[in-house]
């Protein structure tokens, strides 16, 4: 099954480094930043889950709560985070989901069968706190994800929620914004009292 932006994501109950949850219950009132890894005690992964404790700051600054997902057995992850908090550096403080019958990767469509039959590929999927997917990203096996642009989407995503604008190709916090079209000129005088630049009827970029 697969799932698309703005859909209700699947709730189910998972065996965690952390104990038991059910998701929707461990969201909560948050966003969760949801991942999905191959194979426990495997190199890319090592790095991945080692740079998503190293930016825990980052993520709770945002009210995002990161949670991991392999179909590996719950005592190998636990053995594992051995390794990751050794070799990273770091201390892994969320927790990952033990789903050794592929149940919530194929609930989830984390199984490409193309790439590998039972291993999860690199999904990610950003939740908001009514449990709605956001946005969703997809590596294959072999290449790692870049922490940099899962923030940066982050950012985005809530910035948007705030301030009824959408972001522009490259944005990054602080940069111009850009002014939907659903918003007419008198609406913007009172939402963006800085005023804009009209570059096309249809593309209107303005400061925060
Ligand atoms: C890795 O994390 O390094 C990896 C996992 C599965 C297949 C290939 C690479």
């Amino acid at each position: 099954m697969s799932i698309h932006i703005g859909d209700l994501v699947p709730d189910f109950e998972a065996e965690t480094t952390q104990g038991p949850i059910r998701f929707h219950d461990w969201i909560g009132d948050h966003w969760a930043f949801f991942f999905s890894h191959p194979a426990d005690f495997t190199p890319v992964c090592t790095t991945e889950i080692g740079r998503t404790a190293q930016l825990s700051k980052e993520f709770a600054s945002r009210r995002v709560r990161p949670i991991g997902l392999s179909t590996d057995w719950i005592h190998a992850h636990r053995e594992w985070i051995e390794d990751v908090n050794a070799t990273q550096n770091t201390h892994v403080d969320f927790p990952i989901i033990a789903d050794p019958e592929a149940k919530i990767a194929r609930a989830f469509d984390m199984i490409h069968p193309g790439e590998d039959v039972t291993d999860a590929v690199r999904s990610v999927f950003i939740i908001d706190p009514d449990k709605k997917l956001r946005l969703t990203m997809t590596y294959p096996m072999n290449v790692g994800r870049n922490f940099d642009e899962i923030l940066r989407v982050i950012d985005a995503l809530q910035l948007a929620d705030a301030r009824r604008i959408a972001t522009p190709a490259d944005w990054t916090p602080g940069g111009k914004v850009i002014i939907p079209v659903s918003i007419s000129n008198d609406e913007a005088k009172d939402i963006f009292p800085k005023g804009w630049d009209t570059l096309r009827s249809y593309l209107r970029v303005t400061e925060l």
